[in-house]
């Protein structure tokens, strides 16, 4: 089938790169952005805008509490999706995840370990994968005038309790450490992420609808390098038509497969 096609591409590839949208999460209980439970069906995107924290940032930061409160209520853990590709990471078969998400599940599943392939002993953390977050991280706020980096959970509490917008020790606002729309993706994160996808030899396309940039170009630069291009996604992406191969189960099934199939 697709899956063994895929797999054989991978375990020929020198470089093999995951790009990762909401869908990956949606399994651990983290909402996505789009389709009828989406993040956006709730909120008005304009709320979120960079434009509207500088202007008004009490009620931004009013509006993101009930946003972070949405989407990341309670407990929520890396799934067997994201636990097969930090396990392809450490199997060598995984050179990097790009992410569009901003929960952090990649890195926790990345350092939880687990099991590893008994061919290829854990050389532990040089051999995960690259984990480039490029939205940001939604579980950090960074101060706008010193750039101090700081658990978010605590600000979050602040600001529930009214502290708006909170402040840091140096009298500077507090910003989720995430790109907000209106905001550019910082220039080094998106040459970072262009690069990798022009030296795969497989581009693997995870849980996002590929609509907003650069997810829709991402895909295409691979292909435009030569690439196998393979996109995993429920529902069906603008991109599928340049893809090799389009896998349309949920990713808990696809990918802990695709990496048993690698390693067959
Ligand atoms: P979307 O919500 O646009 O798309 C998520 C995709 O995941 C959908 O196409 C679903 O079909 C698919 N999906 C859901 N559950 C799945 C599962 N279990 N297995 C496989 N596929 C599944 O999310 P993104 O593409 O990540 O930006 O959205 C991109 C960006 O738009 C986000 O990073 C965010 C948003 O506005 C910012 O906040 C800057």
């Amino acid at each position: 089938g697709d899956l063994e096609r895929l797999a054989d591409d991978v375990r020929r590839a020198d470089t093999v790169v995951a790009f990762t949208g909401a869908g990956i999460s949606a399994p651990s209980g983290v909402p996505t952005f789009r389709g009828d439970d989406g993040v956006w069906e709730r909120f008005d995107e304009r709320q979120f805008a960079y434009g509207r924290f500088q202007r008004d940032p009490e009620g931004f930061w009013e509006d993101r509490v009930e946003l972070q409160r949405t989407m990341f209520d309670g407990d929520f853990e890396p799934n067997t999706a994201h636990e097969a590709l930090a396990a392809m990471g450490r199997d060598g078969d995984l050179e990097a995840i790009l992410t569009q998400n901003t929960d952090g599940l990649h890195g926790e599943a990345a350092a939880v370990g687990g099991e590893t392939n008994d061919a290829e002993p854990n050389t532990a953390r040089d051999t995960d994968p690259t984990v480039l977050e490029l939205h940001g991280n939604s579980q950090r706020v960074r101060c706008t005038d010193c750039g101090n980096r700081r658990d978010g959970d605590p600000i979050f509490e602040r600001a529930a309790d009214g502290d708006l917008p909170p402040t840091c020790d140096c009298g500077g606002v507090f910003k989720p450490d995430v790109v907000l729309f209106g905001e550019q993706l910082p220039g080094a994160v998106i040459q970072r992420a262009r690069s990798l996808a022009r030296e795969s030899d497989v581009f693997l396309a995870i849980g996002s609808s590929l609509v907003v940039e650069p997810a829709a170009s991402l895909p295409r630069l691979a292909a435009s390098t030569g690439a196998t291009v393979g996109i995993l996604n429920l529902e069906s992406t603008p991109v599928d038509g340049i893809a090799d191969i389009v896998s349309r189960e949920d990713v808990t099934d696809s990918l802990p497969r695709l990496r048993d199939l690698v390693l067959e």
